[in-house]
Formats: C-alpha cells, sequence, structure tokens
C-alpha cells in the first residue's frame, strides 16, 4: 500500500532514476513527481501535496538549502530530507537550519534510504502503519524486532559510555523503521543532550511529576527528538538528582519498553539503586573498557558487581580506542576478564572532538569514518541478539 508522497528531486537525470529505482523497492513510497531544480519542486507542491521532499543540495536555479528555506515556511506540512555527495559539517549545518529533517550522504545504501523516509514521515506526523516491506529479492521483511533496552555499565569516567551511547542509538534509528529512545540516566553528569545539541526544559523529574497513571501519551511530550531518536534528558540540576527514585527509574523504564523498539540507556559511573534498577530491567549490558590497567580493573569490578546479581550472562565487552600504545593488547584484555571483546572501536581524536563540540553525532557528520562503522556493525550485532 502506497502512504508516502514524495517529490524527487535531483538535477542529475541518471542520479535521480537509480534514486527512483531504489525507491519503489519499497512499497510504501509512491513518488507522485519529479523535478530538476527547486524551483519546479515549490511550484508542484500544491498540486503534488507530497508528504516529504528529497532533494540534492546542489541544483541550478533554486539551491536544495534555498528550496528548503522557502517549503519550510510556506509548506510547514512537507517535510525535506536533503542530499549531497559532500559530507563536510558545514553543508550538514546549513540544511539542519534551513530546516530539513534529515541529510543523507549520496552514494546512500538503500536500507538507510528507506528508513530515513520512514522515521522522517512518522516523526512528521504521518500516521504510518509500521509495514514491512519488500527486498530487492522481492521477500518481505520484518522491520521491527523484540523490543530491546541496551544499557551501558562501568564505574570509571571517561571510557567513551556516552559517546558510544548516543552515536549506537542514532545507528538504531538510521537502520530500522522501529522507533528508538535514548534515556540519559546518568543524572548528575549526563552528556548525551551536549552531544545531541539539545538544551532541555522537559526532564525526567517534571516527567516523575506527572504521577503514576502517565502512559505514552504523557512520555511523548518529555522527549526531544533528533536523528529519529527520541531523547529523556536527566534533571538540569545535579542535586536534584535526588528526587528520583529507583521506582520511578523503573516506572520510566516500563513505558520505554512498551513505547520504543530500541531503548538505549546511559548510565554514570556512580552505583545505586537506580543502577541496579537499571541493570536488573535491560536485556543487554554494555560494558567498554579501554586499553589501560585501570580501565580494566574497573571492569573486573563491574563484572564481580553484574555475576553477584546473576547479570553477568547479559553483559557484552566492547574495546574502545582499540590500537594499543601501552603495550596491552586486545586478547590480554580478554584473557584478563575472561570474556570476549565482541567489537573494537578504532579512536578518531578529530572526527570526535568535531562531533562533541558541535552537538552532531559522529556518525551523522562521516558516517563512513571507521570508527561510524564499527557503530553501525555494533548495532548489527545487538540487532541479531535473541534476548
Ligand atoms: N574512540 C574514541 N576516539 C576518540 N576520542 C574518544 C573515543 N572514545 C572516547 N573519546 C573521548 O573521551 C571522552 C569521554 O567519553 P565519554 O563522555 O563518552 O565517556 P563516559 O564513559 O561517558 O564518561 P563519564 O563516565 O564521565 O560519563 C570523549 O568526549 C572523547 O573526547
Ligand atoms: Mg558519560
Amino acid at each position: 500500500m502506497k502512504q508516502i508522497k514524495i517529490i524527487l528531486a535531483d538535477d542529475n537525470d541518471n542520479t535521480r532514476s537509480s534514486l527512483k529505482r531504489l525507491l519503489e523497492l519499497d512499497d510504501a513510497i509512491d513518488i507522485v513527481s519529479e523535478a530538476r531544480d527547486g524551483k519546479e519542486v515549490i511550484a508542484q507542491i500544491p498540486s503534488m501535496e507530497p508528504h516529504i521532499v528529497l532533494m540534492d543540495v546542489n541544483m541550478p536555479e533554486l539551491n536544495g538549502i534555498e528550496a528548503t528555506r522557502v517549503i519550510n515556511r510556506n509548506y510547514p506540512q512537507v517535510a525535506v530530507i536533503l542530499m549531497s555527495v559532500n559530507d563536510e559539517t558545514q553543508n550538514f549545518r546549513r540544511a539542519m537550519s534551513a530546516g530539513a529533517k534529515e541529510y543523507l550522504v549520496k552514494p546512500i545504501p538503500t536500507t538507510e534510504l528507506h528508513s530515513a523516509i520512514h522515521q522522517v514521515a512518522e516523526a512528521h506526523g504521518q500516521s504510518l502503519k509500521r509495514s514491512a516491506f519488500t527486498a530487492p529479492n522481492g521477500n518481505v521483511q520484518p522491520v521491527i524486532g523484540k523490543q530491546k533496552i541496551i544499557s551501558m555499565f562501568g564505574t570509571k569516567g571517561g571510557v567513551g559510555k556516552s559517546l558510544v551511547c548516543t552515536n549506537l542509538a542514532v545507528a538504531a534509528a538510521q537502520a530500522t523503521h522501529g522507533r528508538v529512545g535514548l534515556m540519559d540516566l546518568d543524572f548528575q553528569f549526563g552528556d548525551v543532550c551536549v552531544m545531541m545539541n539539545i538544551e532541555p526544559r522537559r526532564t525526567i523529574l517534571e516527567l516523575l511529576q506527572e504521577g503514576d497513571q502517565s502512559g505514552k501519551e504523557i512520555l511523548e511530550q518529555f522527549l526531544y527528538e533528533r536523528y529519529g531518536v527520541h531523547v529523556l534528558a536527566p534533571p538540569n540540576k545535579p542535586e536534584l538528582s535526588e528526587l528520583i527514585s529507583a521506582a520511578g527509574v523503573a516506572r520510566i523504564m516500563t513505558l520505554f519498553r512498551e513505547y520504543c523498539d530500541y531503548t538505549f540507556i546511559d548510565t554514570s559511573s556512580y552505583i545505586d539503586e537506580s543502577t541496579l534498577t537499571i541493570l536488573e530491567n535491560s536485556d543487554i549490558i554494555l560494558l567498554v573498557v579501554g586499553l589501560d590497567l585501570p580501565s580494566i580493573k574497573d571492569i573486573k569490578k563491574a563484572m564481580d558487581i553484574l555475576r553477584s546479581l546473576s547479570l553477568l550472562p547479559k553483559a557484552r565487552l566492547i574495546l574502545n580506542r582499540s590500537k594499543s600504545v601501552a603495550g596491552i593488547e586486545a586478547r590480554d584484555v580478554e584473557k584478563a576478564l575472561d570474556l570476549p571483546i565482541r567489537l573494537q572501536l578504532p579512536s578518531d581524536g578529530k572526527l570526535v572532538m568535531a562531533s562533541v563540540n558541535q552537538g552532531v553525532p559522529f556518525i551523522k557528520i562521516n558516517p563512513r569514518a571507521p570508527i561510524s562503522k564499527e557503530i553501525i556493525n555494533l548495532f548489527r550485532m545487538l540487532e541479531k541478539e535473541q534476548v
């Protein structure tokens, strides 16, 4: 059943027809018209009534960014997805500030293109059924997995928990048609909002004050959407964290499980009753370790805690900044912990610094960087896990 009406615009005829072929693989997508520049797009909107305009940034007459501004002002019901061959941050930021809902870098993998369109359509208020879609081989693929809650855990600060958690959530949103949640439960020093450029006014604290009866509709009002991820912020002031009870945390995790297909939880390095509640109610616990002794010692401690709670089977070990500098190798870590490393993330100081400073996840700034590819692999691995 065709549900999402799209105007496709690109000045290059070959690119446009190959994009069209990819779009036609998804049964829910209906290409209502095509255009070669921004002016043509704008002229077609009143008669075609598209839900989404998918267009290239660089087009003659009116370029994609200028056209996005005009569409946003005059047709706010239409969502714009911009595409470019250029993944420079500058372009990305200009696209977003013009009002684009997504920015895709060509060549765009088919699944990424389809899921971006579904997410934008859904976030933009079109009540679309999350249908299965037809794969290139003609088979119908189920796109929604079982609801999973995946948490970060570790008692040492600075190992990369927040960085991994944030980018992993964005990877999940890109890779699935499902709803993805991200809870920053580092109540005192949460970094997720900074990493996602969110200045929250509504936080978990106000959500808890709504009382026991709050359901999915109330939850939605407290979430901030970025790149298809629905983020719940921690309290604005560290001292307010005392007001959050473990029972409150458990209640909100239940809401997220009902509301989202994947929920990612970032935690603090501090262990209290809330942390234990998070661990008990998670399906998978990610332990992030580095190639240094303090970090290995910390994970050992974390594993002891998990073992005493019979939660160790849920733990998966991730090695961050995997290039050895101090003579410790990945296999030494595995031997010391007696746990296999499931995935290794390389270090990328330049990209990570740009990402953290600009508040844009690195997977968005450069999806093809080795660190981004490994985050995508990590999500694929987690997606396959039976929980
Ligand atoms: N793979 C990496 N490449 C480059 N820099 C990295 C990498 N991983 C982490 N970093 C750096 O380490 C910093 C700390 O990471 P992050 O905030 O994710 O740690 P954390 O485990 O959440 O710490 P805390 O427990 O204090 O919240 C990042 O801001 C970044 O500068
Ligand atoms: Mg953190």
